[in-house]
């Protein structure tokens, strides 16, 4: 039977999801469907049972019900626990195994997309919520030599680094706020949601080293105010497209143990933006 998949959240029209793995089902032959599911703000765990009870195998979980499937999962990944959401659930016999992809995304698309080396580098992230806290331990297993958590309410970034420090490894981990944030950085990674307000976390232009890269979570068509501001202090700049499709890839392999390649249909969504 052909398994059936589906990215479920709300809203869920504009999700490139069903688009994403209806190619890599093709790329890689698996016999599969993908789908929006639409649930009520108020029923998304009803939602999913009746899914799973119609066959469902697996799905993508988005806006805003990441913390529910995490609540809702029976079982839960390493980099699920440590991000605290769930984006990615496989059933399975009965069992609801509830995963996190975003963080690996991001480190696959500035590791091997990017070309950017993370062992010994110095990493600044900026935001302390949903979206930083997702990409925390893919970043700490890739050894930095420093992580710098810098929020505009100081006090969530030190509760971040509270809560990493047995992950933490021989990384320096701190947290400051955006005024304090003075050192010059290798990596300066955008996980506020200051691009969507089309505004920038209020940063001294010093903490973009040389050779920097700056990251932001976000796009879209146009660079973002933040990459925008990186350039012109001279950092190479890159936007979350890459994020997004390999977030997918994993979420992929996570479901059909197969890895789909990325890089033709990250140049065809890059040309629809
Ligand atoms: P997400 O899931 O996108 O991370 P979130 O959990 O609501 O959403 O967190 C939003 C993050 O963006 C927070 O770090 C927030 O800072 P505060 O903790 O101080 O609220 C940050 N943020 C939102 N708007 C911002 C802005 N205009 N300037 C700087 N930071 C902003």
């Amino acid at each position: 039977m052909t398994a059936a998949y589906v990215v479920i959240g709300n809203p869920v029209a504009h999700s490139k999801s069903p688009d994403i793995h209806a190619r890599f089902a093709a790329d890689t032959a698996q016999d599969m469907r993908y789908g929006r599911l639409l649930a009520p703000l108020d029923g998304f765990a009803a939602a999913v049972q009746e899914f799973i009870a119609q066959g469902g195998r697996g799905a993508n979980v988005t806006v805003p019900f990441k913390l529910e499937a995490y609540a809702l999962a029976t079982a839960l990944t390493p980099r699920a626990q440590a991000a605290g959401a769930v984006n990615t659930l496989k059933f399975d016999d009965g069992a609801i195994l509830g995963d996190n992809t975003d963080g690996v995304g991001l480190v696959t698309d500035i590791v091997r997309n990017a070309g950017f080396e993370l062992a010994h580098k110095k990493i600044l992230l900026l935001g302390a919520g949903g979206a930083a806290r997702g990409v925390l331990l893919p970043l700490l297993e890739r050894q930095p030599a420093q992580l710098t958590i810098a929020n505009r309410t100081a006090a969530k970034a030190r509760q971040l680094v509270q809560q990493f420090q047995q992950q933490r490894g021989g990384c320096l981990l701190n947290a400051c706020g955006f005024a304090e944030a003075t050192q010059q950085y290798d990596l300066v990674i955008n996980a506020t949601s200051a691009s969507l307000q089309a505004e920038l976390p209020p940063l001294a232009a010093s903490v973009f080293g040389p050779a920097a890269l700056a990251y932001d979570m976000m796009y879209g068509a146009q660079p973002t105010i933040f990459m925008q501001f990186a350039a012109s202090h001279g950092a190479r700049v890159r936007d979350g497209l890459g994020m997004l499709v390999e977030q997918a890839a994993e979420s992929f392999f996570v479901w059909r143990g197969v890895r789909p390649h990325t890089d033709e249909l990250f140049a065809a969504l890059r040309a629809q933006l």
